[in-house]
């Protein structure tokens, strides 16, 4: 099993964009684990986010994914399942994201790019703890 944390950032919230960015991944056959909407802290922000302290846009960052509630789910699947979701969101800058992907079907801003998704398997599970407690994790897929 692979899973992979998701943000639903504020714009996808406030542009009512929830529904259509998860039936993607639903329809693609991918099970959520957890769901959840929710007010990122700074402090939190600042943990999930560790590896991009001291780049310029840092605290817009910061200030943006605090700014409004959010959507975090932990999606899971067979092995490449990581992969899978990254190639679905497309590349950062929704400028440059292929159409087909959510970024490129729809978002043009690069501090505006809708989604987070984690970038390894590795970061998948760092980034499930940091916004998850197991208890709020379905275990038990195989019996629903
Ligand atoms: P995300 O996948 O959430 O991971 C880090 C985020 O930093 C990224 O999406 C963008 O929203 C943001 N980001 C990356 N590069 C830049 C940049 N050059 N200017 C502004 N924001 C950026």
């Amino acid at each position: 099993m692979e899973r992979a944390l998701i943000i639903l950032k504020p714009d996808a919230v406030q542009r009512g964009l929830v529904g259509p960015i998860l039936s993607r991944i639903e329809q693609r056959g991918l099970k959520l684990q957890g769901l959840k909407l929710m007010q990122v802290t700074e402090a939190l922000a600042r943990i999930h986010y560790g590896e991009h302290e001291g780049k310029p846009f840092f605290q817009g960052l910061v200030e943006y994914i605090t700014s409004a509630p959010v959507v975090v789910a932990v999606v899971v699947g067979k092995a490449g399942t990581v992969e899978m979701i990254r190639t679905m969101v497309g590349a950062t800058n929704p400028a440059k994201a292929a159409p087909g992907t959510i970024r490129g079907d729809f978002g043009v801003e690069i501090g505006r790019n809708l989604i987070h998704a984690s970038d390894s398997p590795e970061s998948g599970e760092r980034e499930t703890s940091i916004f998850f407690d197991d208890a709020e994790l379905i275990q038990q897929w195989d019996r629903a």
